[in-house]
């Protein structure tokens, strides 16, 4: 086992075996898992059966394996429909592209494909082709419909194929998979902590800015910054677990859309207020977390510019603010603003408050590694009108947003 794992807290992970060569690894999957502390049920399609015998995984799960929707012996010992409540995660390992498109469809022609249907369990595909079933268009936007609708998508790997291609399509490893999924259920578990939580931010209308702008100077050519989106990503995903409906204004990033949230893409500054302003309604909090694009080009080149000259220019404008805007409305909604500070950062904040009038805002030291811009943690200091100060340690995004919404609850939504 390697060693950052931490315990699956018995998660029930139901696996689905479909049909590719890949399917021989899924017994040595299976032990991975449970040397991880998961509960592990197999569920096999007819064609990988050709692959890996029910019985060793039967063995290696010590579970029976479900193989089939009509058998009644089994069904009467745990249905479908029990199968698919009894999981937490469903996890198809190896997912061919067949299967892959099944479920994107919402088809449900075998058991798997009916219990992914029929479940509310996280799901994770590990996909397994041939590297141009891969790259198939066809596949990729199946894969890219999944994505959207909330599933996680494990590897593949590239690398030497079962055939004697060379590409991308391998199945990601079964000690990586066992990895990724007890990573995965920490997150879960913060989850389902937090919905059983009370729903503090219930019905809240929440409108939340993430990731860089990206401000075009000719067709090739743009200037952005390195803000992954993930503080902004890790706020909209908590607040919707807080019962909050959140809509989540978003610069281009790489990171799926959270459960719950409904996402409005933008890429340059002025999209990103097109769409607030469109948007914003009857928005009750709104949490500036984006990092705006300070400047624009004047005007974008219609083609792009030739590198004649020894020396160049490019003319650049202010662009809106954003934030601004949203706390100079009559109806304003609680506006927090974010403070990317590599100095002086109490002094900075404070007057970015006053400036912007926010009500509340959260600085942070972007001059210290591993903290803030593009990485995993963050920390934290919230300060409001009154100048108090309160402190968040380093955590996590997840855990910082969490301590954010918990202390815009407290100072002005609590009755
Ligand atoms: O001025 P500065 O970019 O440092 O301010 C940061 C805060 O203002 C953040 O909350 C950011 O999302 C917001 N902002 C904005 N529109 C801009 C610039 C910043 O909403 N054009």
């Amino acid at each position: 086992m390697s060693e950052n794992t931490t315990s699956s807290q018995k998660l029930r992970v139901l696996l689905g075996v479909s049909g590719g060569i890949a399917a021989y690894k899924s017994a040595d999957l299976v032990r991975r898992l449970k040397e991880r502390d998961f509960i592990v049920r197999v569920v096999m399609t007819e064609a990988s059966t050709h692959f890996i015998t029910p019985m060793t995984m039967q063995a290696v799960s010590a579970n029976p394996v479900h193989l089939d929707l009509f058998d009644q012996e089994a069904e009467a010992a745990m249905g479908h429909i029990e199968l698919a409540k009894w999981a937490d995660i469903i996890l198809v390992a190896p997912a061919t592209a067949n299967t892959i498109a099944k479920i994107n469809q919402g088809l449900a022609d075998n058991l798997l494909t009916t219990l992914v249907l029929a479940s509310k369990a996280q799901l994770v595909i590990a996909p397994a082709m041939n590297q141009q079933m891969w790259t198939n268009t066809t596949t990729i936007s199946n894969v890219e419909g999944l994505r959207q609708k909330g599933t996680l998508v494990f590897g593949p790997d590239a690398g030497e194929q079962a055939c004697g291609d060379v590409g991308a399509g391998r199945m990601m490893e079964p000690l990586m998979i066992a990895d990724e999924m007890l990573r995965l259920s920490a997150t879960s578990f913060e989850r389902q902590e937090l919905r059983e939580n009370k729903l503090i931010l219930n019905g809240l209308n929440v409108m939340i800015t993430a990731g860089p702008t990206v401000e075009a100077i000719d067709p090739v050519r743009f200037i952005s910054n390195h803000s992954s989106g993930k503080m902004g990503y890790a706020l909209a995903e908590v607040a919707s677990d807080l019962g909050a409906m959140v809509t989540l204004v978003s610069g281009p990033v790489n990171l799926c859309a959270p459960n719950g949230v409904s996402v409005k893409p933008v890429t340059s500054a002025k999209e990103m207020m097109a769409t607030v302003q469109q948007h914003i309604g009857n928005c009750e909090l709104f949490i500036g977390c984006a990092a705006v694009a300070d400047y624009t080009p004047i005007k974008v080149a219609k083609h792009k510019i030739k590198k004649n000259e020894e020396n160049m220019n490019v003319e650049l404008v202010k662009n809106p603010d954003i934030i601004s805007w949203v706390a100079a409305q009559k109806q304003r909604p609680i506006v927090v603003g974010f403070a990317a500070e590599s100095q002086n950062l109490s002094e900075f904040a404070i007057n970015k408050l006053s400036k912007k009038k926010l009500d509340l805002i959260c600085a942070n030291n972007i001059s210290q590694e591993e903290l803030g811009f593009n990485s995993e943690n963050n920390e934290i200091f919230i300060l409001d009108k009154s100048g108090k100060e309160v402190h968040l340690p380093a955590a996590s995004k997840s855990n910082i947003a969490k301590s954010i919404l918990e202390h815009i609850y407290q100072q002005f939504l609590i009755k």
